[in-house]
């Protein structure tokens, strides 16, 4: 059977989504999190377009030991030099050179000729081969490049020492049968193609990210590449999760075999979910909170008497826990610790210890504390303080039918200030959010807001998610707490620190437009 590879871009494409915007911290908790789940290739960013980016490559490829770290690159030497600075210290490391190859992009974005396109590539990936031992290279805008050119830049860019050939369908207009054509096309007009592995890298602006993923194995492919959840620009990225389930339960039909730990799937697609603020569907298929559910009485009666009348998936095979283990207010640090272990997260000492401090001051208020209970405090205590400026003090809001909402909120500031101040609103909301804008003197505008509880009950911790622009920034934030509106102002702080570490960047972290 071949090996299908897979080469996660979560964290540079995916990271490309409107209003996504991960920290240090979080893009090193999803990178551990990736190599759990055994893909080959983590695209840990592009390297050369800000200090972020940078640190966050570098960082990664020096800490994940069992995959290979890559990093984009454009077609030029201060790229390709930024790249290797970052990637150096990985255990594979390898560089992901692109430059467009269709009419449009070449006539309209880079304003060359074609045989400027095909120097300028030869140039870059033989310049990148004094450094790195595997350069895989990307024809950007492929599938609407015309083939005879696309297999001339690729025999060429072969010659220089490129050992992957991506070919991305940048804009998510191929079809499956199209795309099967042009990988047929390349290893049928392509000198010594058989030495290089062909890579297939879709978008889903049609809804065919997937499926023309899985075309693309079927003609030749040998590695694709994706993101959890199938997050990316515009519509996204074919979904990792998608596809590799779809090749392990066909693997009859597709005969290939991929090292993917599927049972990591469910938790990889939470934390991903968590950590960028992008909601999964509830009928997403293999992760959706109904991808298992089965609500007809004809197929719940089915499957109660054979699951395999109406279920292809079983949830065990992608890691939904069928049981979720409680912890109550005479569980010890002990068992927190291990339980902890045993969700998949890693935490020090400190953070084990302001954890459990946390967790008793739940416990005294709630009666049972659940997995999703504990990852959420997990979350607030890993990642939801990490770097921030605003910290909350205290916050109070009245509210009446017949009065206005008011609420004073109390802050203190990076330099130690205390900020107090009060407004009203229409609702509770609006007036701790006007209140809060008060304190950080800056226009805030919020451009979503979700409430979701942690499990059901009616003493469960709620979480709010919002979305907001500060300035030109947008970021979203998160919060956790049993009240509502608790988790409100903690969301809304949450997005402003980000909002502020942004701005901090800028000027000398300027963000490249990359495809
Ligand atoms: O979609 C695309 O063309 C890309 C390339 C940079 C590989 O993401
Ligand atoms: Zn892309």
């Amino acid at each position: 059977m071949r090996n299908i590879k897979f080469f996660d871009t979560t964290l540079r494409d995916g990271e490309q989504s409107a209003g996504v915007n991960l920290n240090l911290q979080e893009k090193l908790e999803i990178a551990r999190q990736l190599e759990r789940l055994r893909v080959d290739i983590i695209e840990a960013g592009f390297p050369a377009s800000s200090k972020g980016d940078f640190a966050a490559v570098k960082q990664i490829a020096e800490t994940v030991r069992t995959c290979s770290v890559t990093g984009l690159s454009r077609s030029v030497r201060s790229d390709i030099d930024a790249a290797w600075e970052a990637l150096k210290g990985g255990a594979e490391p390898r560089l992901h050179l692109f430059i467009a190859t269709s009419p449009i992009h070449m006539v309209h974005k880079l304003r060359m000729t074609p045989e400027q396109v095909i120097e300028a590539a030869v140039e870059a990936v033989k310049y990148a081969k004094r450094f790195f031992p595997i350069v895989q290279w990307s024809a950007e805008d492929a599938c609407r490049s015309e083939r005879p050119f696309l297999a001339k830049i690729v025999a060429e860019v072969i010659k220089a020492g490129a050992s992957v050939i991506n070919i991305p369908d940048t804009v998510g207009y191929i079809t499956p049968k199209e795309y099967g054509e042009i990988f047929l096309y390349l290893q049928n007009n392509v000198p010594n193609i058989e030495k290089v592995s062909l890579s297939a890298h879709c978008h889903d602006d049609l809804g065919m990210a997937v499926v023309n993923s899985l075309a693309a194995i079927e003609h030749g492919a040998t590695q694709v590449e994706c993101t959890i959840n199938g997050i990316g620009e515009r519509a996204g990225n074919a979904a990792l999760e998608e596809i590799a389930v779809a090749l392990h339960i066909r693997k009859d039909y597709y005969q290939v075999e991929t090292r993917l730990n599927l049972q990591e799937i469910k938790r990889t697609s939470n934390l991903v979910s968590k950590l960028t603020g992008v909601v999964v569907p509830p009928n997403k298929a293999v992760v959706g909170k109904n991808a298992f559910a089965h609500e007809s009485g004809i197929h719940q009666d089915g499957v109660l008497k054979e699951k395999t009348t109406y279920e292809i998936i079983s949830p065990e095979l992608v890691g939904v826990p069928s049981n979720s283990m409680v912890l109550g207010k005479h569980s010890g640090r002990h068992a927190l610790r291990n339980r902890v272990e045993e969700l998949g997260y890693t935490l020090s000492e400190e953070e084990i210890n302001q954890l459990f401090v946390r967790f008793k001051e739940l416990a005294d208020k709630k009666k049972d504390i659940t997995d999703d209970d504990l990852v959420a405090l997990i979350f607030e205590e890993k990642f939801d303080h990490f770097n921030e400026f605003y910290q909350l003090s205290s916050i109070q809001v009245q509210y009446g039918t017949n009065q206005i909402p008011t609420a004073v909120v109390v802050l203190k500031d990076g330099k130690g200030n205390e900020i107090q101040e009060a407004a009203t609103g229409a609702g509770s909301v609006e007036a701790l959010y006007n209140t809060l804008e008060r304190c950080f003197q800056t226009a805030v505008t919020l451009l979503d807001y979700r409430i979701e509880s942690v499990g059901g009950g009616r003493d469960a911790l709620a979480q709010v998610f919002v979305k907001v622009r500060v300035n030109d920034v947008e970021t979203s934030g998160r919060g956790t707490a049993q009240d509502v509106l608790e988790a409100s102002a903690k969301a809304y702080i949450h997005a402003m620190n980000r909002a502020v570490m942004i701005e901090a960047m800028r000027g000398e972290n300027e963000k490249v437009a990359t495809t």
